[in-house]
C-alpha cells in the first residue's frame, strides 16, 4: 500500500527556522514599544463561544457569515477559533473585573487568529495578530495614542513607505442617517453592482464602500460621504484627532470610504497601508493593520458603559514588508563552540562538558555519533563555528581539553576545570 504523504492544511503555514529571526525581531520590537507605553500583556485563548463574535464582530459581517472555524465541542457547545482578538479582550476585561483597575486600562496581546478566507499574498487562514486595546478614555487624544503606537512600531521596525488612512464613521445616530442616504444612492444603481454588493445592500450597507471590484469602485467614488453627515459631537471629536495628527506632523490620508469590516466601531477608524510604490508584493490596499474606537462594546457585553479604542497589526504582512524593503535584522549571536571527541571515555566527558558550557551561557554543538575527528571538524565548519574543543584519549587521561581556532589553526591545551574561564576570556560577548 502506498504510504500517505501529509501536507499542510490549505491556508496554514509552517514558520521554518530560517524565518524565525523575523518573528523574533517583530515580537521583541513591539514588546519594547508596549512596555514603554505602559501596556500590560494579556494572553487570550484561541477558542471562544461562537456567540461572542456574532454579538460583537457582527452577525452580518463576512468574518462571521463566511470565515469562522466553528464546531460543536464534545460538551455540545458551539465554539469558534478566534478570527480576531478584540471580543476576547473585552470579555476578559469584564470577566476579570478590570473595570476596577486604574483607568485607562491598556492591554496588548499576540496570538494566532483564524479566518477561512481565500489564501493569497498576505492572506492566510491562520495568521498572527499583534493587538492592543485601551479602555476607559473616550478622548480624541486616546485615539491618537493608539495610532501613534502603531506608527511607532512601524518606525521602530525600520519600515518606511506606509500611509495612515483615517475616517470617522460617527455614532449610531450619524450612521443611521448615513445608511439611509447610502441606500437611497445605491437603490437605482444596484443593477450596476456586483453580486456581493447586492447582498451587502440588504445586510450590511456600510460594506458597500469596501468593495474592491472595479465596477463597484466607480459607484463608491460618487457615493455620499459619512464625514458630511456627522453630528456636531462626532465632527468635533474627529477634528480634534486630525488636529493632533497635524500638530505631530503625522501624515494621513483622509479616506471617506474607510469603514472597516467589523460591526463594533464608532467614530475614528484607521488603517495603515503599504504606500504601493512598487516596494512591496502586498497590494497597496492590503492593510498592515487597523483599528478604531468602539465605545459601545463593553456595555453590549454586560459591562458598565466604557469608551474603548484599539488596533491590531498582521504579523505576516509586516514581515513581508520587512523582507520586501530588505531591512537588516539584527540576529542575536550567542558565542558558540563545537565539541569534537574520539573514543568512549572522551564521549562521556564531552557530554559533561557540553552540559557545563551551556549552563555557563556558552552555546555548544557536537556530533556524538561514531564519526572521525575529520568529519566532526567538517560539521563544525558547515555550521560556521570557528572554535572547536577537542577531547581524545590523551586529554581524558590528562584531564585537559584542546581549544582550536579553526581559522588560524592555532591550538592550545587547557585544564578541563579551567576551560569555561578560558573561553569567556577569548570569545567576544
Ligand atoms: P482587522 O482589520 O480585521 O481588525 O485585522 C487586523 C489585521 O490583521 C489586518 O489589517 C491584517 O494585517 C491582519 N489580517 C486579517 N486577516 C488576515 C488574513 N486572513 N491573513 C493575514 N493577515 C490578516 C481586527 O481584527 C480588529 N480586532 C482590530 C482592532 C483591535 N480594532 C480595535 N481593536
Amino acid at each position: 500500500m502506498a504510504k500517505k504523504k501529509f501536507q499542510l492544511v490549505k491556508g496554514m503555514s509552517d514558520i521554518l527556522p530560517q524565518e524565525q529571526k523575523y518573528w523574533d525581531y517583530v515580537f521583541q520590537t513591539v514588546e519594547q514599544v508596549f512596555r514603554l507605553g505602559g501596556f500590560k500583556k494579556i494572553t487570550i485563548p484561541i477558542l471562544e463561544f461562537t456567540e461572542l463574535f456574532e454579538k460583537s464582530t457582527g452577525q452580518d459581517t463576512d468574518i462571521v457569515q463566511k470565515e469562522m472555524y466553528t464546531f460543536t465541542d464534545l460538551g455540545g457547545n458551539l465554539v469558534s477559533l478566534c478570527p480576531e482578538g478584540t471580543p476576547s479582550v473585552v470579555r476578559a476585561y469584564i470577566e476579570h473585573g478590570m473595570a476596577q483597575w486604574q483607568k485607562p486600562v491598556k492591554l496588548y496581546y499576540i496570538g494566532p487568529m483564524f479566518r477561512y478566507e481565500r489564501p493569497q499574498a498576505g492572506r492566510r487562514r491562520q495568521f498572527w495578530q499583534i493587538g492592543y486595546e485601551v479602555f476607559g478614555d473616550g478622548s480624541a487624544a486616546s485615539d491618537v495614542e493608539v495610532i501613534l503606537i502603531f506608527y511607532q512600531i512601524l518606525e521602530k521596525l525600520g519600515i518606511s513607505g506606509f500611509t495612515l488612512q483615517i475616517n470617522s464613521i460617527g455614532c449610531s445616530k450619524c450612521r443611521a442617517k448615513f445608511k439611509e442616504e447610502l441606500l437611497f444612492y445605491y437603490k437605482g444603481r444596484l443593477p450596476e453592482a456586483c453580486a456581493n454588493c447586492k447582498e451587502r445592500f440588504k445586510k450590511n450597507p456600510l460594506r458597500l464602500l469596501d468593495c474592491k471590484e472595479r465596477k463597484c469602485q466607480k459607484l463608491v467614488s460618487l457615493s455620499p460621504q459619512i464625514v458630511d453627515l456627522l453630528c456636531s459631537d462626532c465632527k468635533g471629536h474627529f477634528q480634534e484627532v486630525l488636529e493632533f495628527l497635524d500638530d505631530l506632523e503625522i501624515p494621513y490620508n483622509l479616506n471617506p470610504y474607510l469603514v472597516r469590516g467589523l460591526d463594533y466601531y464608532n467614530r475614528t477608524v484607521f488603517e495603515f497601508w503599504p504606500s504601493g510604490d512598487g516596494e512591496t508584493s502586498l497590494g497597496s490596499q492590503t492593510a498592515l493593520g487597523g483599528g478604531g474606537r468602539y465605545d459601545d462594546l463593553v456595555e453590549l457585553f454586560g459591562g458598565k458603559p466604557t469608551p474603548a479604542t484599539g488596533a491590531a497589526l498582521g504579523v505576516e504582512r509586516v514581515i513581508q514588508l520587512i523582507k520586501d524593503q530588505k531591512l537588516k535584522i539584527s540576529e542575536p549571536s550567542p558565542i558558540f563552540v563545537f565539541v569534537v571527541q574520539l573514543g568512549d571515555e572522551a564521549k562521556k566527558k564531552s557530554v559533561k562538558l557540553i552540559y557545563q558550557l551551556r549552563k555557563a551561557g556558552i552555546g555548544a554543538e557536537s556530533s556524538l555519533g561514531r564519526e572521525s575527528i575529520k568529519s566532526q571538524m567538517k560539521t563544525a565548519a558547515k555550521l560556521g563555528i570557528s572554535t572547536t574543543l577537542i577531547i581524545g584519549q590523551k586529554e581524558v587521561l590528562d584531564d585537559t581539553v584542546i581549544i582550536k581556532d579553526m581559522n588560524s589553526g592555532v591550538q592550545e591545551t587547557v585544564n578541563f576545570n579551567e576551560i569555561i574561564d578560558e573561553l569567556k576570556k577569548r570569545l567576544p560577548r
